[in-house]
């Protein structure tokens, strides 16, 4: 059998034992702050410190954090996949940068990168893994007052949509993993897969919004499910 295309898309719950909150869940982030009061760009607006601090406290997190054993599940997967002459395509929704921490070689942040600031004023963008704040000036245009967080806001437009229409167009497989389904344009990754006659697996902690909508479904921790189901393509595909 030729090794398979894959795209896995992931979502908040793949990090959640890695001790990053998730959004939905009982306890999520979004139980605990109002979403349109901390990441939309009229919030930044209203009150750049607030989500400034938000952010902050989220990138520190982030830092004292390790990849889980999920993360590094689909690293392997990506060195068996390619070593077989398959391809995996990695597209997150999460701004964490675990999955390159576990040494997943690329990866596309659809809702942006939360260790990256961006300047208001000029448009770049630079790493950064410190705090931000209004008066912080950009390394490029030496202007303060304009870096904000190179995050996807609610009302703003993800990135490289092109790219993942085109990986899921290619594929044989596409696996959603640790996602609710409940924000689109990923939620309708699945159905676009569908229409294309790609099959669809979902790993989860539960079933998601649109798990009827999947061919296969796997229920369970992460860290527990994403390492099996991995070990499983990458024998299938040598075998
Ligand atoms: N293992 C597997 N799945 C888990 C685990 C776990 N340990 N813990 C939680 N989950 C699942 C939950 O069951 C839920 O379905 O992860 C999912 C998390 O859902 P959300 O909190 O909605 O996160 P996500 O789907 O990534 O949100 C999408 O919403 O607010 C925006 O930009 C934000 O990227 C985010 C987007």
């Amino acid at each position: 059998m030729t090794a398979p295309n894959v795209v896995v898309l992931t979502g908040a719950g793949i990090s959640a034992e890695s001790g990053l909150g998730t959004f939905r869940d009982p306890g999520g982030l979004w139980e605990k702050f109002d979403p349109y009061e901390l990441a939309t760009p009229e919030a930044c607006a209203r009150d750049p410190a607030k989500v400034h601090a938000f952010y902050n406290l989220r990138r520190k997190d982030l830092i004292a954090s390790r990849p889980n054993a999920a993360h590094l599940a689909l690293a392997e997967l990506e060195r068996g996949l390619d070593a077989a002459g398959g391809r995996l395509t990695l597209v997150t929704q999460n701004i964490d940068d675990l999955h390159e921490r576990a040494g997943s070689p690329r990866v596309l942040h659809m809702h942006g990168e939360l260790l990256k600031a961006r300047c208001a004023r000029c448009g770049a963008t630079a790493r950064c893994d410190g705090d931000l704040s209004i008066n912080a000036a950009c390394a490029a245009c030496a202007r303060a007052g304009g870096l904000r967080p190179h995050v996807v806001w609610f009302g703003e437009f993800p990135f490289h949509l092109e790219e993942i229409a085109d990986a899921i167009a290619a594929a044989d497989l596409f696996a959603s993993i640790g996602t609710s389904g409940s924000v689109y344009p990923a939620a309708a990754f699945v159905s676009e897969a569908k229409a294309l006659d790609v099959r669809t697996v979902e790993l989860n902690l539960e079933p998601s919004d649109n798990a009827d909508v999947f061919d296969e479904r796997r229920y369970g921790a992460a860290s527990r499910i994403v390492p099996a189901w991995a070990e499983a393509m990458i024998s299938r595909a040598t075998t």
